[in-house]
């Protein structure tokens, strides 16, 4: 979905090409969220002063310049360099850049509805945007009666004309940028980060966010005097919202020392440039003024608000967020699963002690135990990992697991009670859907779980308690490894809530060693990739692909399938085997690919029936089956085979080779595995 980037730099001077290419470089981190146009805006003048004045912090050239494409950043790369307006070398003391790449939603992709939007001819307000707005019609028709003019198809032109309206009616000239931002967001509804830029406030910089994330990382070689950012707070909608005396910065002012803020939707448009990063919360507005970085928010009744927010550090590393000796960040995670997983594990499974300690929900694990249910809220892929554990949940736990996808339970109005546990599992914990059923089981005075990969997201801080999987960052599309990890941290959860029972111990020791076993058979399975290399060529000219399996492999069919329908664009179902008789078998015949999993678990008996059942219609299998079985390939086109683990493992060892699959296929088909058609990697909107 759409990404934001803006950079400012204060008495740091930087030449033009240099702030470009920093915002272009982080348009370009934020390319596997999905996105369909890009643009930018930056200071404009062929003769800008070189330093600004930073007392009155007054750039005299600073009219704004906006380039805009359809298509690629690297196609924006190109229409930066052909505008023969700029001047590449000049150099500024302080500016303020902002950039985006935008996901279509409101009005096709095109240059005039890409972002930045502005609020009239002449720049005098432009802003970037992530979210969708609810109620811009309404403020639309509002300005328009107020004469405004629109160009775009956008929700978002509304705040850039908004904005302009009220600075046209401010009651003095005194009001500060962030102020108005203020007033700005008492007036939308919907989900939004927001980025300013203002030619009547030169080197500032103004952000926001609600229900979409948006991080700032500070850089500065010795600037920095706090770990923390006081917040004031302000009571909405007072005429006397300025707050120019409220300095809450993160830097004493001194004109001597330069310092850097990279604004961005995720951490890995900022890693590169530094550690140190503020999380934004819901309705913060972030000002960065003469190099000083503060915090307001409007005051909502007695909630009991924090009073701060903490400078964190990044755990991410640049080599994580890097394509490094392979061709595409999906082949690279899927290799990485075997660290992964470990890594999933690390600090939590204490191999010498034989428990299971995850950290984040020990203090809630007594109530956990004692809960009504447990629901397993999310969607697409992080969805099939509670697919594939609710079996050894429902069995460890000995308590009802329902599995939902967000959007679904959200369309029910499900019931909620306040004995029941709620677990929210996103990669990326931004997703929209995901997010809204996380606040309606919140407003259920249900306990919430979350399992994320992403530290800081919107999900990791909105739950009472959590995981988080560690997987390192998915840049891919599909996903993956978050996927395995999702699948282990969920197992753990399961084998931590048991730990006391003795009636579970012979089962909880069984997968304790298969999990220290599991990374050593994930590189076995990953060893099979040039057979899948075969396999490939041989399907990827199909129309379609039927996975089939059941018991603890269903999960396995079902994430299969997606990742072949998500980067090959061929249809593929994911079939439980069971349900085979009741209609899916109509499909098969001597032309359709069917694809197996057999393993040797409870349920080997049933997908021998399965298999006889596609056999007898002149079906060729594709069997995924264990090393050591030598009834089922003797029905099968192709096999491969697998080392066996514990049933409640085997789906991480099942799915690999559909992941392999469904990556080749793409390869061979020239299709861009990272970036595929219609599909964002955190998907913020409903
Ligand atoms: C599929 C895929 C999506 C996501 C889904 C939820 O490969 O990536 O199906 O799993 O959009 O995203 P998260 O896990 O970030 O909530």
């Amino acid at each position: 979905m759409c990404g934001i980037f803006a950079y400012v730099n204060h008495c740091t001077p930087r030449p033009r090409k240099h702030i470009l290419q920093t915002l272009v470089n982080g348009l370009k981190r934020l390319e596997y969220r999905g996105y369909d146009s890009a643009g930018l805006a930056v200071d404009g003048g062929s003769n800008a002063t070189p330093t600004i004045d930073t007392k009155n912090n007054n750039n005299p050239s600073a009219h704004i310049v906006m380039i805009k494409q359809k298509g690629k950043v690297k196609n924006l790369d190109e229409k930066i360099y052909k505008n023969q307006e700029l001047d590449f070398e000049v150099e500024f003391g302080t500016h303020v850049g902002i950039a985006h790449t935008r996901w279509a939603t409101h009005g096709v992709p095109n240059a005039v509805n890409s972002h930045p939007q502005r609020s009239d001819k002449d720049n005098e307000f432009v802003v970037v945007h992530n979210g969708i707005m609810t109620n811009y019609k309404t403020i639309k028709t509002l300005l328009e009666g107020h004469g405004y003019e629109f160009e775009s198809e956008t929700d978002t032109e509304v705040v850039a004309k908004l904005i302009k309206y009220l600075w046209d009616n401010k009651e003095n000239d005194d009001v500060s940028f962030s102020t108005l931002v203020e007033r700005v967001i008492q007036q939308i509804e919907g989900a939004f980060a927001f980025v300013f830029k203002s030619r009547h406030y030169p080197g500032q910089c103004i952000a926001t966010r609600r229900g979409s994330p948006l991080l700032i990382g500070i850089r500065s070689e010795s600037k920095i005097t706090t770990d923390s950012i006081p917040i004031y707070y302000s009571s909405a909608m007072k005429p006397t919202l300025e707050r120019t005396e409220s300095r809450s910065e993160v830097v004493t002012q001194d004109a001597e020392g330069g310092i850097e803020f990279y604004f961005a939707s995720d951490a890995s448009a900022i890693i590169e440039h530094t550690n140190r990063v503020i999380y934004l919360e819901d309705d913060d507005v972030a000002a960065v003024v003469k190099g000083g970085l503060s915090i307001h928010r409007i005051k909502r009744g007695n909630v009991n608000e924090s009073g701060a927010r903490v400078i964190t550090s990044l755990q991410m590393e640049m080599a994580q967020i890097m394509k490094g000796e392979f061709s595409s960040f999906m082949q690279k995670e899927i290799f990485e699963q075997p660290e992964s997983v470990v890594n999933t594990m690390r600090g939590r499974v204490l191999w010498d002690e034989r428990r299971i300690h995850l950290g984040g929900l020990a203090d809630h694990i007594t109530e956990i135990r004692r809960c009504r249910r447990i629901i397993i809220i999310a969607c697409g892929t992080s969805y099939h990992s509670a697919i594939a554990t609710r079996q050894l949940l429902e069995e460890l736990t000995e308590l009802p697991v329902m599995v939902e996808l967000a959007s679904d339970f959200l369309d029910r109005s499900t019931p909620i009670f306040r004995d029941d546990v709620c677990f929210f599992i996103s990669q990326s914990g931004e997703t929209a859907d995901t997010l809204m059923a996380l606040q309606y089981c919140k407003n259920h005075g249900a306990l919430t779980v979350g399992v994320t990969n992403t530290v800081g997201s919107t999900i990791s801080r909105m739950t009472d308690c959590g995981v988080h999987i560690n997987a390192g960052p998915e840049i891919g599309v599909a996903s993956t490894k978050a996927y395995t990890s999702q699948f282990v941290a969920l197992v753990m959860f399961a084998m931590m809530m048991c730990e006391d029972r003795y009636s579970k111990r012979q089962r909880y020791d069984e997968i304790f060693d298969a999990l220290k076993a599991l990374p050593d058979l994930i590189k076995e399975v990953l060893s099979l990739d040039q057979e899948i290399v075969n396999l490939s060529e041989q399907l990827h000219k199909h129309k379609s692909l039927l996975v089939m399996g059941r018991g603890y492999n269903f999960a396995t069919c079902l994430e299969g399938a997606l990742k072949i329908k998500e980067i090959t664009y061929m249809h593929s179902e994911g079939i439980m085997a069971g349900e085979l008789k009741h209609g899916p078998l109509a499909l098969v015949d001597s032309d359709m690919p069917v694809l197996m999993i057999i393993v040797k678990d409870q349920v080997f008996g049933k997908c021998q029936n399965a298999l006889q059942q596609v056999v007898a219609r002149h079906g060729r299998p594709i069997i995924i089956c264990d090393k050591e079985d030598q009834e089922s390939p003797k029905c099968a086109s192709h096999v491969l085979r697998i080392p066996q683990t514990v049933d409640c493992l085997q789906g991480i060892l099942t799915v690999i080779p559909l992941q392999l699959l469904s990556y080749h296929m793409a390869v061979m088909k020239g299709l861009d595995v990272d970036f595929p058609r219609n599909l964002a990697k955190s998907v913020t909107v409903e």
